[in-house]
């Protein structure tokens, strides 16, 4: 007998609202660990939202969500549920680690300084031995010879691989990218990917928020679409990219394909 293995992700009805705005309106879905899932729809459809629900920067307002096996945000017993601390949150937030659109490096740091900075300030690592580690990691992006550069005298695309470093440095069993590449010149989108195409090769557990079919496609094991806030179509990249089913797919991959 072999146990099913727990998903990494597991959505069940999972609703979200601001106020009286209904945004996420009952997403299921299971992100299998190591796996690559990509989650595409159009501008203003809740997946940055999804996302934030996921490593608890907001909280659901109605359904299930659990990451690893653990309820995020509560802990059930029996059958009611109880509230994390603030503490346990941000205990739970470590094991994910999060990329932007937007860099947010620490612009008075290097790289190194940087990709550091959480393992020592949050895990109390020993500088030595961090600083150890993110060398290592920004040799992995390919910014071995950028270790002492400061965010300002980097390209788009060298700031988003230090970003990717210094979440890689907590060393997270999932991953969560939000159009990490969107914000970027055309020329420079590639060396971001092919940086997460080998972290999908080392078996991390990737979300993909992404306009960037050609790596759906190539990279992705599992593609959600999503638009006004539910699940319209899910399977196979290339299934769904090459024939879609759901006429709302159809639109919007004719605008970005
Ligand atoms: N903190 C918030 N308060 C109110 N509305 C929000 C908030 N965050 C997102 N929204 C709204 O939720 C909707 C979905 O946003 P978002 O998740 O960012 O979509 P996407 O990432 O798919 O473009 C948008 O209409 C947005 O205005
Ligand atoms: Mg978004």
């Amino acid at each position: 007998m072999t146990t099913p293995a727990v998903p990494m992700v597991k959505a069940e009805g999972v609703h979200k609202s601001f106020g009286h705005a209904h945004i996420l309106k009952g997403i299921d879905l299971e992100v299998a660990a190591g796996e690559v899932f990509c989650l595409v729809g159009p501008s203003g459809s809740g997946k940055s939202t999804f996302l934030r629900c996921i490593n608890h920067l907001e909280k659901i307002s109605a359904g299930r969500l659990s990451v690893d096996g653990h309820l995020v945000g509560y802990r059930q017993k029996g059958d009611k549920l109880y509230e994390l601390k603030e503490r346990e949150v941000a205990a739970q937030r470590r094991d994910i680690g999060m990329v932007f659109q937007r860099f947010n490096l620490f612009p008075h740091m290097t790289a190194v300084e940087n990709v550091m900075e959480a393992p020592v300030q949050v895990k109390g690592e020993s500088k030595t031995a961090a600083r150890e580690r993110a060398l290592k990691l920004l040799e992995r992006v390919g910014l071995g010879n950028r270790t002492d550069n400061y965010p300002s005298q980097l390209s788009g695309g060298q700031q988003q691989r230090v970003a990717i470093a210094r979440a890689l440095a907590m060393e997270p069993k999932l991953m969560l990218f939000d159009e990490p590449t969107s914000a970027l010149d055309p020329e420079l989108v590639g060396e971001v990917l092919d940086v997460m195409r080998g972290l999908a090769e080392d078996g991390m557990t990737m979300v993909v928020v992404t306009h960037e079919m050609g790596f759906a496609r190539e990279v992705g094991d599992s593609l959600v679409f999503m638009d006004d806030g539910v699940v319209v179509e899910s399977g196979h990249p290339r299934d769904v990219l090459t024939d879609p089913q759901h006429e709302r797919t159809k639109a919007f991959l004719s605008k970005v394909l």
